[in-house]
Parts: structure tokens; C-alpha cells; sequence
């Protein structure tokens, strides 16, 4: 599958739309995960906590669903390849690592807005520093993914490798 140059770059726009959205959602998470640690005031810790569970469900989880699927479609639908050239294949390890964690955490986010929207849960049992934690480590992983998408390093795979010696053999034939 190959897109022509007009699809291309419209697939490439909303990649990068909603890859580069991601990366700006979590600085903001890390925002309110700052705001719920260190704050004084009981009812903006706790919203902070209530806030964090939404947007993960509401924004990140999209923002990395789509993240995905618009990379997977631009490296199948270009000659770039999914497994062809190492910047694809470990921009690919970072989004599915990143993407599985947040999916998995989810339960976490859960459990800790139930504790926020308690009454008879003190202030200390509301901080938990994990979400500042997490947050940090991926937009770590995703702004290396964004130097990788745009500095596209050379460095072919093994099975990238191969695939460009049987596409040379096929026009030059023995
Ligand atoms: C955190 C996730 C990601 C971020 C922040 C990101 C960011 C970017 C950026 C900024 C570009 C540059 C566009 C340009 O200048 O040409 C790009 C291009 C590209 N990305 Fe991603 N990306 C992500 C995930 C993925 C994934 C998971 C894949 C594939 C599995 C992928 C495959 C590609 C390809 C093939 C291009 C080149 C498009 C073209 O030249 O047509 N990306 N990405």
C-alpha cells in the first residue's frame, strides 16, 4: 500500500497532530500531578486527583490510541516501513510501551480518585507521587520518539536490509 502524495500528507498532518497533542497533554498532566503533591489546599489536591483519572480516560488514552494507529498507517502506507529502519521500529517500542502502561494504569487512576472523592480519607492517603512520576518518564520517551520522527536517523534493519537487496535484484535481475 503506498498513499499518494495528497493522502500522504494529509496522514502525516494528523499524525503528527495528534502525537505532538500527546506530548503537550502530558505536560499538562504533569501539571496537575504537581499541583496534587504539593498544594495546601484540601479541595484542589483532592480535583487534582479526580482531574487526572478524566483526562487519562478522556485524553491520553485517545491522544495515544490514535498516536499509534496514524504511525502504524505512515510507515505502511510510505516506503519507510514498519520494520525497515530503526527509528520506526523503536519509535514503535515507545509508543506501545508507553500506550500499554497508561492502559494498564487506569485501575490506579480509578482507585486513586475513589480515595479523593472520600471524605474520610485524609490528605495523605489523597498524595500519592506515581502519576508525577509516570508522567515525567513519558514525556521523556515520547519527546524521544518526536526527535526520532523528525530527525529520521539513517540505518537500515536486517529485514530492512533484505528487502532493499530483493527490490534491487528484482529490477536488475540476473
Ligand atoms: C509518541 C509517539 C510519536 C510521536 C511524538 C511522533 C512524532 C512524529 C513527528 C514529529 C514526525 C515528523 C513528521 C515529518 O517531519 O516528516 C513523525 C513522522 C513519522 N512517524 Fe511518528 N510519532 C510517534 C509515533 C509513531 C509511531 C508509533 C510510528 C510507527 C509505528 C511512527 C511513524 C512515523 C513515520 C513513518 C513518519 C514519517 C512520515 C513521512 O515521512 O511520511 N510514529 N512522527
Amino acid at each position: 500500500m503506498t498513499l499518494s502524495p495528497r493522502v500522504r500528507r494529509m496522514a502525516v498532518t494528523a499524525h503528527v497532530t495528534v502525537s505532538v497533542g500527546w506530548v503537550g497533554a502530558v505536560l499538562t498532566f504533569i501539571a496537575i500531578a504537581a499541583v496534587g503533591l504539593t498544594s495546601d489546599d484540601a479541595t484542589t489536591v483532592r480535583g487534582s486527583y479526580l482531574v487526572m483519572d478524566a483526562a487519562a480516560r478522556f485524553v491520553l488514552v485517545p491522544l495515544a490510541l490514535l498516536s499509534l494507529a496514524t504511525g502504524v498507517v505512515q510507515s505502511l502506507g510510505t516506503p519507510w516501513g514498519l520494520l525497515r529502519h530503526h527509528w520506526v521500529v523503536v519509535k514503535l517500542l515507545i509508543t506501545v510501551l508507553a500506550t500499554a502502561v497508561l492502559l494498564l494504569y487506569l485501575r490506579t487512576f480509578a482507585a486513586m480518585a475513589g480515595t479523593a472523592a472520600d471524605p474520610a480519607a485524609g490528605l495523605d492517603a489523597v498524595r500519592n507521587p506515581s502519576p508525577l512520576v509516570h508522567a515525567v518518564l513519558a514525556l521523556g520517551l515520547l519527546l524521544a520518539a518526536t526527535v526520532l520522527g523528525v530527525v529520521k536517523p539513517r540505518g537500515l534493519t536486517r529485514f530492512g536490509r533484505r528487502a532493499a537487496e530483493n527490490s534491487r535484484n528484482a529490477h536488475y535481475g540476473p
